[in-house]
């Protein structure tokens, strides 16, 4: 392992050379606002457009999922204009999210949360019309409760169903109508998904959640 040093808001950091910019930053203890990152994932998904960052020598900011480390970078995660690219993307997000914290399974563990308070932007943002949709919730799971219209299509639930060779969740349909689904819109209780509670946990917001924390 060759070992490069980088520096990420003024902090001298240590890690491996081609490492995943995002993944050195959380590593350290510095927050990049992020929805589809997976860790363990090999290729980024980089859908949800939070992530960005400005690297010195680099004229326009990009995206820290898609970056490997290289030895003397200098990363600076609150630059303007990475800050302002990181909100418009944030707010684009909550133009499509109905926010009702108080009665979502994910309230206090949110990660919707974690970044409006980070970038210090209300839950309720209205920058940008609001189109909500009206989905049905999918209760037949015995373990879980699915509520599409809190998605936020980070595809994290497509990529573990596909990981553990599952295949009952997938993205269908295009444009404003994209959603997660199974196939032909089965309800996720009759698929080999029914009692996966990992879809709970790797779920970033309360698009999944547990059937008995659904109403806290
Ligand atoms: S998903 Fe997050 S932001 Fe949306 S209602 Fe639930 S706790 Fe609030
Ligand atoms: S259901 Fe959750 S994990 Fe799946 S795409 Fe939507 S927000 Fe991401
Ligand atoms: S975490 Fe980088 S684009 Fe989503």
């Amino acid at each position: 392992m060759t070992e490069v040093n980088v520096v990420i808001d003024g902090q001298q950091i240590k890690c491996k050379k081609g490492d995943i910019l995002l993944r050195v930053a959380i590593t350290n203890g510095i927050y990049i606002p992020n929805l589809c990152f997976l860790e363990e994932r090999e290729e980024p998904y980089a859908g949800c457009r939070l992530c960005f960052v400005e690297i010195e020598g680099d004229e326009l900011p990009k995206c820290a999922c898609t970056i490997h480390v290289e030895d003397g970078i200098k990363v600076n995660t609150r630059g303007e204009k990475a800050l302002r690219l990181q909100k418009t993307a944030f707010e684009l997000i909550m133009s499509t999210h109905p926010v009702d914290c108080k009665n979502c399974g994910k309230n206090g563990i949110c990660e919707l949360q974690r970044i409006a308070k980070h970038l210090k932007i209300s839950l309720k943002t209205n920058k940008y019309q609001k189109f909500l949709s009206d989905l049905p919730v999918d209760d037949s799971s015995p373990v879980f409760a699915f509520d599409p219209n809190k998605c936020v299509q980070c595809g994290r639930c497509v990529y573990l169903s596909e990981r553990d060779g599952l295949n009952c969740i997938s993205f269908a349909y295009r444009g404003l109508k994209r959603r997660v689904s199974a196939f032909m819109d089965a309800p996720l209780g009759t698929t080999r998904c029914s009692e996966k509670k990992e879809l709970v946990h790797i779920c970033p917001v309360g698009a999944f959640v547990f059937k008995d924390r659904k109403n806290k």
